[in-house]
């Protein structure tokens, strides 16, 4: 089981928009996927068709009530994809969380006691770097990071980074991160100019695949849908394809790694 945290404080950058978009490709080339919505304002649950008012166990009945995880699964709308949702409960999470005894690893240890068959686990966070952040980074194998080549987007990493460096020195040693430049735009200089600097300052760290925009992927929450349903042939369906073939070459080479 291979586990991605989808994360960036900074708001908007397509963290969930990529954690569904890359379920379903991933779902799709046969891989047991489990998303799971740790964000209160539950996009992932609604774009995956789940009603977040409608939700009985969601994240925060297992972070705040040691709910057994494998309750909260639900299956969704594609094969392959099953999710646990968040609710406005979700919110709770954040606030009283640091009130638990070793608060920091719940998830993890959630996991690590529900013994699951997934190949993947995707966890789309809120866009914060809170207590809720933090459990899916000590839960997780991968940091995932959307990033716009905007200036304040990329300022904003530096937080990031040293975030991830408290992780590994703290709590999770083999922690990796992967930047995902999303919304882009090949005609706009400044795209261009600020994605060529991060690949040369980031190396290998910054993924091959580029997410460009297309309206397609406004209108796919709203059908309810990933991409590849709502709009199979659009240049987004294929990019988030070519990521999941990306994330599967990475986590194969990765996993051959001595430990
Ligand atoms: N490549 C793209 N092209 C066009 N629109 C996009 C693209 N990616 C995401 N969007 C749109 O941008 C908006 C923000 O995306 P999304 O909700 O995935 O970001 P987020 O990082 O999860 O936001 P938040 O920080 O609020 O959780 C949404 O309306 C989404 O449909
Ligand atoms: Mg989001």
């Amino acid at each position: 089981m291979y586990t991605i945290a989808f994360s960036n404080e900074k708001g908007g950058v397509a963290k969930t928009t990529t954690t569904v978009s890359l379920g379903a490709c991933l779902a799709e080339a046969g891989r047991k996927v489990l998303a799971v919505d740790l964000d209160p304002q539950a996009n992932l649950t609604l774009a995956l068709g789940v009603e977040p008012t409608r939700v009985v166990h969601s994240t925060a009945s297992i972070l705040l009530h040691d709910l057994p995880l494998r309750q909260a699964i639900l299956p969704s709308s594609v094969s392959n994809l099953d999710l646990i949702p968040g609710s406005s409960e979700t919110s709770q999470s954040e606030r009283y969380l640091p009130v638990r005894e070793r608060y920091e690893y719940l998830l993890r240890d959630a996991f690590q006691q529900a013994a699951l068959q997934y190949d993947f686990v995707l966890m789309d966070c809120p866009p914060a770097l809170g207590s809720v952040t933090l459990n899916a980074l000590v839960a997780s194998n991968l940091l995932l990071i959307p990033t716009q080549a905007e200036f304040f987007s990329i300022y904003a990493l530096k937080n990031l980074m040293n975030w991830v460096r408290r992780i590994r020195s703290e709590y999770n040693p083999h922690l990796t991160y992967r930047l995902l430049l999303t919304l882009f735009d090949r005609r706009n200089r400044i795209h261009r100019l600020l994605s060529e600097q991060l690949r040369s300052n980031f190396n290998n760290g910054v993924l091959e695949t580029v997410i460009e925009v297309d309206t397609k992927l406004r209108e796919s929450p709203i059908a309810g849908a990933p991409i590849i349903f709502h709009a199979p042939k659009s240049r987004a369906a294929a990019q988030y394809r070519a990521l999941a073939q990306e994330i599967i070459a990475y986590v194969e080479k990765a996993n051959l790694q001595p430990a």
